[in-house]
């Protein structure tokens, strides 16, 4: 299995040329776009890797499964539902483009920017300070790994630069969705996508969800199962965005990507896979890592379409 990855690395690392790092976050823009990790979290508690698979990079959006994760553990599925639904949009993940029906009903998405922004309010925590700690938290024990932290020079670059999300926590507030402090919940949005990981943490998160919440290897319930289900079907119908379809008939799994070029696949009772490579598409999706999936769905047949 270790030499198959391999391959899949050395045949898709070229893609990468396709496709651009992303700059409107100046600190990822200094990132070497030439680089691609894939590691594999396996049923049979085996692990396999090849490439940069070790190399850290801020999780982006592939925070946004852990925030609505905490947000149903921490205020239910009830609170959750009525405040972003799970209908996909469709639409790019830092859109604009509302109609006044969207924001007023549960249709936001908890996958793009204005859906996470708005869970933020959903963790509980007498500070944005505190419910960050816990979505941090929550990410260290899911990815097995303690030394998990934030990239401050990444927060700092989104913080100043991060003014379409600013514009968008404000939409949120005009139309009454959220009352806390636009520059509170932003600090916790923010730090959530500066969290550094890599392809081994997302490979585990993933097997637990891929796993309906138990641990895979001491059998642990770490969140409810029907909190995956919720979870794990966002990520199938809207994960990887307006690519998301092509996505589902391409690699055929759950998954949910990052402006960082990390994706993390979900594979329903077999595995759970993190892949990194930097350069991405117009969707926002890394463009070797969504090639690399794409052959190793084929390769070990895991569309579950
Ligand atoms: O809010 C933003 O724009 C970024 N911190 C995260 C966006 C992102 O990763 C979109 N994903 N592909």
């Amino acid at each position: 299995m270790n030499s198959l990855l391999e391959n899949i690395v050395s045949a898709n690392l070229h893609h990468a040329s396709h496709g651009h790092v992303a700059t409107y976050i100046p600190q990822l823009a200094k990132v070497n776009p030439n680089q691609l990790g894939i590691y594999i979290s396996t049923e049979e508690e085996e692990d396999f890797f090849a490439g940069d698979c070790f190399v850290p990079f801020t999780m982006q959006s592939v925070v946004k499964p852990l925030i609505l994760l905490q947000a149903l553990m921490d205020s239910g599925e009830n609170a959750v539902r009525t405040l972003v639904g799970v209908e996909a949009t469709g639409k790019p993940f830092d859109t604009f483009n509302y109609s006044d029906q969207a924001l007023t009903g549960a249709n936001i998405n908890p996958m793009i920017n204005t859906g996470a922004i708005a869970l933020c309010t959903l963790i509980r925590g007498k500070t944005y300070q505190e419910r960050f700690e816990r979505l941090l938290a929550l990410t260290r024990r899911l990815a097995e790994d303690p030394n998990i932290d934030v990239d401050e020079s990444v927060y700092r670059s989104e913080w100043e630069t991060g003014n379409k999300n600013r514009a968008l926590a404000y939409l949120l507030r005009a139309y009454g969705l959220i009352s806390d402090d636009v520059d509170d919940i932003l600090s916790c949005y923010f730090r959530a996508c500066s969290i550094l990981v890599n392809c081994r943490d997302l490979a585990k998160i993933g097997h637990i969800f891929a796993n309906h919440g138990i641990h895979p290897g001491t059998g642990e319930e770490m969140f409810p199962a029907e909190f995956a289900r919720y979870v794990n079907a966002t990520l199938a119908t809207c994960g990887m965005y307006d690519g998301s379809g092509g996505f589902a008939l391409n690699v055929g799994f759950p998954a949910k990507s990052g402006v960082g070029g990390g994706i993390m696949g979900v594979i329903p009772k077999r595995m759970g896979i993190g892949v990194f490579a930097p350069a991405i598409d117009r969707h926002g999706n890394s463009v070797a890592g969504v090639k690399a999936l794409e052959a190793l769905s084929r390769k070990l047949d895991l569309s579950i379409y």
